[in-house]
């Protein structure tokens, strides 16, 4: 018996979830339960905070997390620490999922829905490994003070220990072993010190127990000014939390759409994995039916083969949202005209 828990949240979230959930029908999976949960602006709205102790105790029991999306215009002002957006992190916390894969493959037949040339991308297929439990997101001391001379003054901090950055950088060398044996680790070694420990942990540990993975060092502005160069030249790239946020949605223009892009988190073997989109809720086309919902179901793929023990449905599902593509099936982001709904259609016909 396995158990998966949809929290659809915000903006585009439920309508792209909503295709999720009908793909989850279709496959029946025997033993599994599926239930649903209130998150983010939408748990704000009817119990005040955006994730209630309920619904993190069932995240913490479930086998696996769909969530779709956090955070919208109506929420802009409610206090840092009580918006959608912290509920996502404190959600991410508690579940420790420190790693985050986030591949970027290009399908074949969005190689021109690119802004792109259809040569540069033709074929890529990287895998981001996010650091997402720590850095700059979650270091201490953080927050607004008020200096003696009146002036305000934001501060974060940027922390990462020895052990989470061996932790995430042991998932991308395993990850490298089945794939194409290469990892990029990325930071700004330069002028961080954090990136400086990063990088000095990533290659000892690449020493010590994978030295059959090519392990290469590059600084993040670099890495940016690459990804849109040559992207070909990547397989995995090993960032830390904030990095692997922004060249993440940057690789995403590679793949046709951010609405492409799918992602796991992974703490670890024995607890539950968090699947989500890398895209957020889209307040510019939410209410409309027209977002594309390949991230989300795409998403729910890597639930199937990481978590919930199908890795047959996971592939079929993989293949049916590339037979889809083939065949002509656009949402407005990919240039084409299909609803949010028709493009599960297109989906759900090709999952035989
Ligand atoms: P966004 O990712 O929501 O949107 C950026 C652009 O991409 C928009 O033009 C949007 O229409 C488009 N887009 C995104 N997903 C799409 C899809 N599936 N189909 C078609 N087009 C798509 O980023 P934003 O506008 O900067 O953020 C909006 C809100 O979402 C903010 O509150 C932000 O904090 C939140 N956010 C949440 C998550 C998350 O829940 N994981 C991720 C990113 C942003
Ligand atoms: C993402 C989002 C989140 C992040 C926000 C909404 C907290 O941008 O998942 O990429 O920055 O991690
Ligand atoms: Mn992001």
């Amino acid at each position: 018996m396995s158990t998966l828990l949809l929290l659809p949240g915000d903006g585009i979230g439920p309508e792209v979830t909503a295709q999720s959930r009908r793909i989850l029908d279709a496959l029946a999976l025997p033993g599994l339960e599926i239930t649903e949960g209130a998150f983010g602006g939408a748990s704000i709205d009817s119990h005040g905070v955006p994730l209630t102790d309920a619904v993190l105790d069932r995240a913490l029991s479930s086998t696996a997390v769909l969530m779709g999306a956090v955070g919208g215009p109506k929420w802009a002002d409610t206090a840092y620490d009580k918006r959608p957006e912290a509920g996502l992190l404190k959600l991410r916390e508690a579940m420790a999922v420190y790693a985050n894969l986030r591949p970027a493959r290009c399908f074949a037949a969005l190689a021109s829905a690119s802004t792109l040339k259809p040569e540069v991308i033709e074929g890529i297929d990287i895998l981001f490994v996010r650091e997402l439990v720590g850095g700059v997101y979650f270091g201490q001391p953080r927050g607004i003070e008020t200096l003696p001379n009146g002036e305000r003054r934001g501060f974060n901090t940027q922390s990462y220990t020895t052990h989470e950055i061996r932790r995430v950088a042991t998932t991308a060398f395993e990850l490298a072993r089945a794939r194409g044996g290469k990892v990029c680790s990325v930071e700004k070694a330069n002028v961080m010190e954090s990136g400086v420990l990063w990088r000095e942990e990533v290659q000892k540990l690449r020493d010590e127990s994978y030295a059959d993975v090519a392990l290469t060092h590059m600084y993040a502005d670099n890495c940016a000014m690459q990804l849109v160069k040559a992207p070909k030249q990547f397989d995995i790239i090993l960032t830390d939390n904030l990095f692997g946020d922004l060249l993440s949605d940057l690789a995403a223009m590679s793949t046709g759409s951010l609405g492409m892009l799918p992602s796991a988190a992974l703490g670890e073997k024995c607890r539950p994995g968090l699947y989500e989109p890398i895209h957020g809720s889209a307040p510019d086309i939410a209410g409309q039916g027209v977002a594309n919902p390949c991230a989300s179901i795409l998403s729910l793929a890597m639930a199937l083969r990481h978590s919930l023990g199908a890795p047959e449905a996971a592939d079929r599902l993989e293949a049916a949202v590339e037979a889809a593509l083939d065949s002509g099936a656009r949402t407005a982001d990919l240039g084409g005209r299909l609803s949010t709904r028709e493009m599960g259609d297109a989906i759900l016909a090709r999952l035989a």
